[in-house]
């Protein structure tokens, strides 16, 4: 960690990797090698300025980051409070924006409202069982899925689902809708306990550059 006196980004593979380079770019870092897309690269540095890039799934993100493989990993919301691990959250970067909703039929509405024992499918285990749990107390079953969670209820594997939703449409197409709204989430930048102390003015100067271009980007 900063050993060699970069600082490495952890970052989730997919869109959220794309935003978060040209949030980067927008404060001059830049790296040009990232944007092969052919590349079988898995580290990607910009040697001048001192900053390593890798890619990761969402979920080990704050993994890398509360080991200190990466100082600074940019993930959803919904990642960080599913993988609870010990990092600080430092900037809500304004993009990747979604809510964590609880969906089905519109049927399992009175389903909801009357704290019956259904059962929940989703991605988000921890998630659900603290709102169902701890929020509502209503007494759930939950079924940890890995994706294509709108499936379930369709195929009767559970009467709703805890899962994100962003534009909506998946929902619409498979004939589901909100049914309760749990959090709104969007990406957030994190960082490693250690790194936060060691490298202190590097860091801290680079957090307030990007909240300047989010607040900017807000405007
Ligand atoms: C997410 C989420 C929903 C969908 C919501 O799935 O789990 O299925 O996106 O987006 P929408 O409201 O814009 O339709 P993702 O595409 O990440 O894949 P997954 O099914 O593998 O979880």
């Amino acid at each position: 960690m900063s050993k060699d006196g970069y600082l490495t980004f952890a970052l989730t593979k997919g869109r959220l990797a794309d935003k978060t380079m040209e949030l980067l770019e927008r404060t001059g870092i830049r790296c040009e090698e990232m944007k092969d897309k052919h590349t079988r690269k898995l580290i990607f540095v910009n040697e001048e300025m001192k900053y390593k890039f890798f890619l990761a799934k969402g979920p080990d993100v704050p993994t890398y980051v509360e080991y200190g493989a990466a100082d600074i990993g940019v993930v959803g919301r919904d990642t960080i409070i599913e993988e609870g691990r010990n990092v600080f959250e430092v900037l809500d970067l304004g993009f990747g924006k979604c809510r964590m909703c609880v969906c089905g039929p519109a049927s399992a509405k009175t389903l909801l409202q009357h704290h019956e024992m259904i059962r929940v499918a989703t991605k988000y285990p921890k998630i659900a069982k603290d709102y169902f749990y701890n929020q509502k107390h209503q007494t759930v079953e939950i079924i940890k899925m890995n994706g294509s969670i709108e499936l379930a209820p369709i195929v009767g594997l559970s009467e709703v689902i805890c899962d994100i939703v962003e534009t909506g449409s998946t929902l619409k197409e498979n004939g589901l809708v909100v049914l309760e709204e749990i959090c709104p989430l969007s990406a957030r930048m994190i960082v490693n306990q250690v790194s936060m102390r060691m490298e202190n003015e590097r860091i801290t100067a680079l957090i307030k550059e990007l909240r300047a271009v989010v607040d900017a980007e807000k405007r």
